[in-house]
């Protein structure tokens, strides 16, 4: 991408979209503007939600604090056997540059079907490394001490069809069609270096842009309680300079990527009761148990008039609920489904959690769920992947190259 595209760029105004130009606005996302290829000028309209431009050059990547749109796909890759540090920085040279045109609305100059990617529709592309990656390509010394699988635990049944992989793309967008051609033409530039894995679509409600809440698949307002990242838990989100790992990590990030089922039929035999218990939260707004609106602290220590607790003592949020300050993290789940060959549907929740050190943050929260949660009864994890995801990179830059380089 030229900086005179940069340049370009126009905000777009709150006005222009409604409520999604407003949360647009609110995470950074720019509107395409004028482009310089053929196809572009001649079929695309400018200023829809198709224009929209999250920029991708920055101290942090784009896809982790940017509010999430509807469309998701997660892609799992391993390094080709044979290629070492030379290979993978050859990699991130050419996903940087492809990336940063396709987020754009610039098409790379490989691309096949430009038409498509002149309206990325607020695409991000976020990268990470797993820790296989450090092994194979003699970078051990660059691991975070805190990237390794989570250990084992009680509630899971993990299939390795979902495991953790050497390298991570986590794709995003307003419209499912950028997001297709991005995923294509990533994997296809990795081609000979390496090969992907798995390949894990989600989706979240459109409506949501326009400020309502995300309801997972059991009809739950999910999301409520997050720590402040774009302001005074910032900590909580980005590597910092004092974090016991190698400089090159300092405005990275990691990300645990859990596939959990979810068993649909189990939960709809369940009465509402017993769905709200289990979490402990109104089913309808959201608010807690306890009372009050969505936004309402839960009360732990409220007691019925018969002396029992209000928020049953395995109710989710009473399990999740940070114990000490450093307990939080950036919860950005989507929804998944799995249209099998026989026409059965598995039903999901890509679960996506973003932290500084998922050992120390993620991890106890983790171990009290998988020890009694009352969602248990009807949720199964069934893939586990941990990734640190790399720092932003200026332009001229190259993500990873603080790493590498
Ligand atoms: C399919 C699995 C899951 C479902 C359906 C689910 C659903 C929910 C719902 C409905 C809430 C209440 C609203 C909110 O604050 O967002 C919640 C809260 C929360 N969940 Fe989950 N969740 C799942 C898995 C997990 C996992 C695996 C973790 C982390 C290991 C987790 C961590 C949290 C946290 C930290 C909260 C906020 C607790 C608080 O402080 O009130 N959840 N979840």
């Amino acid at each position: 991408m030229s900086s005179a595209q940069v340049g370009r760029r126009t905000l777009l105004t709150g006005s222009l979209l409604g409520g999604a130009g407003a949360l647009a606005l609110a995470g950074g996302i720019a509107s395409s503007g004028t482009r310089s290829t053929d196809p572009a000028q001649a079929r695309t309209p400018a200023g829809g939600p198709g224009d929209l431009v999250v920029p991708f050059h920055g101290e942090h990547q784009v896809g982790i604090a940017t509010p999430p749109p509807p469309h998701a796909v997660f892609v799992g890759l391993d390094l080709d056997d044979g290629v070492g540090a030379t290979g993978l920085g050859r990699l991130m040279r050419v996903w940087t540059d492809d990336i940063s045109r396709l987020t754009a609305g610039v098409p790379p100059v490989t691309d096949q079907e430009p038409e498509v990617a002149v309206r990325p529709a607020g695409l991000t592309v976020t990268v990470g490394w797993g820790p296989s990656l450090f092994d194979r390509t003699g970078l051990v010394d660059r691991r975070p001490p805190w990237l390794t699988p989570l250990p084992s635990l009680p509630a899971d049944d993990l299939d390795e069809a979902y495991g953790g992989t050497d390298l991570l793309l986590q794709l995003c967008s307003h419209s499912p069609v950028p997001l297709a051609h991005a995923r294509r033409l990533l994997v296809g530039a990795a081609r000979g270096i390496a090969t992907p894995r798995w390949v894990q679509p989600g989706f979240r409600d459109p409506a949501e842009v326009a400020g309502l809440a995300f309801r997972n698949e059991f009809g739950q307002v999910d999301g409520t309680v997050q720590p402040d990242v774009a302001d005074r838990d910032a900590g909580l989100l980005w590597i910092g300079p004092d974090a016991p790992t190698h400089p090159g990590w300092v405005g990275g990030s990691s990300l645990v990527l859990r596939r959990i089922r979810m068993d649909m039929e189990g939960w709809e035999r369940a009465d509402r009761v017993a769905r709200e218990h289990a979490v402990g939260r109104d089913l309808a707004t959201g608010a807690p148990l306890t009372g009050g609106r969505e936004s309402t602290p839960v009360d732990l220590h409220a007691l019925t008039p018969g002396g029992l607790p209000v928020v049953d003592r395995h109710a989710h949020v009473r399990r999740a609920g940070a114990q000490a300050p450093h307990e939080r993290f950036l919860r950005r789940p989507y929804s998944y489904e799995q249209v099998g060959g026989d026409g059965n549907v598995e039903t999901g929740l890509l679960f996506a959690a973003f932290q500084a050190d998922p050992v120390r943050q993620f991890l106890p929260v983790q171990r009290r769920l998988a020890a009694g949660d009352l969602l248990n009864l009807w949720t199964v994890p069934v893939g586990s992947a941990v990734y640190a995801v790399l720092p932003g990179c200026a332009e001229g830059g190259w993500l990873g190259r603080s790493l590498l380089a």
